[in-house]
């Protein structure tokens, strides 16, 4: 069940009748919005579909550890943290899914963030068997700038902690997820600078506009 506060905002895990609600809020607000499905232009206009996108943001819902932000009494979603775990072989499982997409950008962005996560090995180097992804948060453009996405990711992290998570990791494409994970404890322990990461003739692959200049794995380690 959500919680109310007093400007009629409720907070709770999404349940599967609302995932084609969220997916209505991730074409409007996130899909076009997020640094780098912008920076290469992965969706045309807000309100455009993008299947592979949907898909990975249902399955991850299908998870039940992500939760949304609903207004008024009409019980809008105006904020989401879509929330998964992430066990071993689940990466390499991924790289083979993302090789057969047909989407170029799509793969550049997601081959980006497989590469170094690879790199990392969480697993090994934090001996656990599971760890808690913060996927996605997105806040509708009309409330953003109040603090509903950093209210989002402090219930996410108390959602862990409660299911007994030990590690908690979010790949943070911006500036703005950066500064909010690092309020909620997180810290970077990889960082890939967008005006070094180029292709083979020297181009730049994510032109992100600023202030969002890098691509930083943050984790957090819960007691
Ligand atoms: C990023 C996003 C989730 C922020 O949601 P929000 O509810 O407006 O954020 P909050 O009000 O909780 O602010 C969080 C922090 O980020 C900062 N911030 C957020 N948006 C900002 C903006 N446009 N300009 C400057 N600072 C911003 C806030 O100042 C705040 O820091 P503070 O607590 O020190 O003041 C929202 O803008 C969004 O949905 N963007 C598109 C999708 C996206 O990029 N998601 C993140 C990648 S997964």
């Amino acid at each position: 069940m959500g919680s109310t506060t007093a400007d009629a905002i409720s907070f709770g895990i999404i349940p599967e009748a609302r995932f084609e609600d969220v997916i209505a809020h991730l074409r409007e607000n996130f899909f076009c919005d997020e640094p780098l499905n912008r920076a290469v232009g992965l969706c045309p206009h807000p309100g455009a579909p993008h299947a592979e996108l949907e898909s990975m943001s249902l399955s991850t819902m299908k998870q039940g550890l992500s939760l949304m932000a609903t207004l008024g009494e009409e019980d809008r979603v105006v904020g989401v943290a879509l929330n998964g775990v992430t066990q071993p072989g689940d990466l390499e499982n991924a790289e083979r899914q993302l090789a057969n997409s047909p989407d170029p950008k799509f793969r550049r962005i997601f081959g980006l963030l497989n590469e170094a996560n690879k790199e990392l090995s969480l697993f090994e180097r934090y001996n656990v068997d599971r760890i808690f992804e913060l996927r996605i948060v997105s806040v509708d453009s009309s409330v953003r700038g109040r603090g509903l996405s950093n209210e989002l990711m402090r219930r996410s992290l108390d959602l862990a902690r409660c299911k007994g998570y030990q590690l908690i990791k979010a790949d943070t494409t911006g500036r703005f997820s950066q500064k909010m994970a690092a309020q909620s404890g997180l810290e970077p322990i990889h960082t890939v600078m967008y005006d070094t990461y180029r292709d083979s003739d020297g181009k730049v692959i994510f032109p992100t506009s600023p202030p969002h200049d890098s691509l930083k794995i943050m984790v957090k380690l819960l007691q």
